[in-house]
């Protein structure tokens, strides 16, 4: 399948909307009809900020946006590369924001972010702004009955706000897709695995 490559700006752009550079990579990058994935994302980014809140950990909410409407783009694109599908979500991540001036943050946090995301156990050395990105996707996958302290009434409200949609036949495209590209990754490094190494805060 030919997707077309997001254009990345040539120079910093001073004042980007994170929002609309989530929203246009989404839009390009998604080979998907109907609303299920772009949905599943805005309620990971739902979850994962409540969660940040609630923890009192900040994570600019238009980086923790992007980094939510791009993690599984890795799944689909057909430009980026890496071993397993976290990698080239990482790798979309690094080209769409090559030249865009980024609110600070910690490059290490939203690397574990993108990388550690779909893993079902806690992560040695992980930070607890990427903890709350994985915590976010079991909320999601177990459809709210985890929900790690969030309000049981909210996070309804959230599935009720973004409904499902096609999400189910989504989730069998992905997993159609990583049989075929990377079978060993979905036991391997995507769901378990050796965790980051000590996280070292640089700024
Ligand atoms: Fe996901």
């Amino acid at each position: 399948m030919d997707l077309p490559a997001v254009e990345t700006p040539t120079e910093a752009t001073a004042a980007p909307s994170l929002v609309a550079l989530a929203d246009a990579t989404f839009e390009q990058v998604s080979p998907y009809d109907g609303v299920g994935f772009r949905h599943h994302c805005k309620r990971l980014f739902t979850f994962a900020t409540m969660l940040m809140e609630a923890e009192g950990l900040s994570l600019d909410r238009d980086l923790a946006y992007l980094i939510a409407m791009v993690h599984d783009l890795g799944l689909v694109s057909e430009v980026d590369q890496g071993h397993n599908y976290l990698q080239r979500s990482r790798a979309l991540f690094e080209r769409i924001t090559k030249n865009v001036d980024l609110p600070e943050h910690d490059p290490q946090i939203v690397t574990e972010c993108l990388l550690y995301n779909h893993r079902l156990l806690p992560v040695p050395n992980l930070s607890p702004t990427a903890d709350c990105f994985r915590r976010a996707v079991i909320i999601e996958h177990s459809r709210g009955l985890k929900r790690y302290g969030l309000d049981r009434d909210t996070v309804k409200t959230t599935f009720g706000k973004y409904p499902r949609g096609n999400f189910d036949r989504v989730l069998l495209d992905f997993t159609w897709r990583t049989i075929k590209r990377e079978p060993l990754t979905l036991v391997s490094g995507v769901f378990f695995g050796a965790g980051p190494a000590a996280h070292t805060p640089t700024v």
